[in-house]
């Protein structure tokens, strides 16, 4: 099967195609750089910018199936990936949304994923959309915090998440782009624990083996946040988005990775950050 992956560069789509390469599916990574793209030698390299229509739909066409997340929040992009999808006539599409757009009541970027989907949804092509909570590779955006100021500012208090692996959104998008029954379906995405903050701090900690310090965030840092994600940390403080849904094991065949596993596979991230 010839499977078009885009984000080849990130941590879902670069894992995804590894998945799908060893399954000895025919992959094509759409980049903007190729000489960023660290992939498998049978991966077919196709350059192009998300924003770019003919690009994209040139590399769509012949592909029996996609994989598409956006690289921004902005619909335009969304109009742009679908205009190219019917373009080209790909049969299977997969859709990398977000828990934000079925929680409610909805956060701020929740509505932006929701638009989204309402617009692919309008649109014809049945996809599939995978609605993953807040990824475990959130915790290297704690890096400049901890360089700068030696410690992890806490912003959601009591309220409690349910980071998922991208390596678990990545073989769930494999097994949904190589497997049948999966049009017209959306699927919520978590790992396998609620944990605040705190406890992920304190987990990280252990697999480090060395203290990582948190800081209760300040109404004035709050203040300064940017409106998205000032609202974003509020619904999360509220525990609002506290829920596991079985989707992972569902897909995959196997528990999702715990928040440990994933921190004791990436601990090089954190050398020498001194706290
Ligand atoms: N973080 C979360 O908790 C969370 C939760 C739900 C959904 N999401 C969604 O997950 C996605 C991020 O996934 P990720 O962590 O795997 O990504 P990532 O590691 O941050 O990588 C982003 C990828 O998108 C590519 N990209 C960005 N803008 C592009 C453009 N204009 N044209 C072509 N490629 C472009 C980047 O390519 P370059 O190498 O060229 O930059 C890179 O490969 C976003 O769509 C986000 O909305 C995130």
């Amino acid at each position: 099967m010839s499977i078009l992956i885009t984000g080849a560069t990130g941590h879902i789509g670069g894992t995804l195609v590894r998945l799908l390469d060893t399954a000895g599916h025919k992959t094509r990574a759409y980049v903007r750089d190729p000489a960023r793209a660290k992939l498998p030698a049978a991966t077919e390299l196709r350059q192009g910018d998300l924003d770019d229509r003919e690009a994209l739909a040139r590399a769509l066409d012949g592909a029996e199936a996609a994989f598409l997340m956006q690289g921004n929040h902005d619909v335009a992009q969304t109009e742009t990936m679908i205009a190219a999808v019917r373009a080209a006539g790909v049969p299977r599409v997969v859709v990398l949304s977000s828990i934000g757009a079925v929680v409610e009541p909805q956060p701020l970027m929740g509505t932006w994923f929701a638009a989204k989907e309402k617009l692919w949804s309008a649109a014809g092509p049945a996809v599939t959309f995978l609605r993953p909570s807040s990824f475990m590779t959130n915790t290297l955006w704690w890096l400049p915090a901890l360089r700068e100021h030696g410690h992890v500012v806490d912003a959601t208090g009591p309220g409690r998440m349910s980071p998922v692996d991208p390596d678990d959104i990545a073989a769930v998008a494999a097994a949904v782009l190589t497997g049948d029954g999966h049009a017209g379906q959306g699927y919520t995405l978590t790992g396998q624990e609620l944990l605040t903050t705190r406890e992920q701090a304190a987990i990280l900690a252990a697999a480090l083996g060395r203290p990582v310090a948190v800081a209760d965030a300040t109404p004035a840092y709050l203040a300064g946040l940017p409106e998205p994600l000032r609202d974003l940390n509020a619904h999360l403080r509220d525990d609002r988005v506290a829920f596991l849904t079985d989707a992972v094991a569902r897909l995959t065949g196997r528990a999702p990775g715990t928040f440990e596993a994933w921190c004791r596979r990436n601990t090089s991230a954190f050398e020498g950050i001194a706290v």
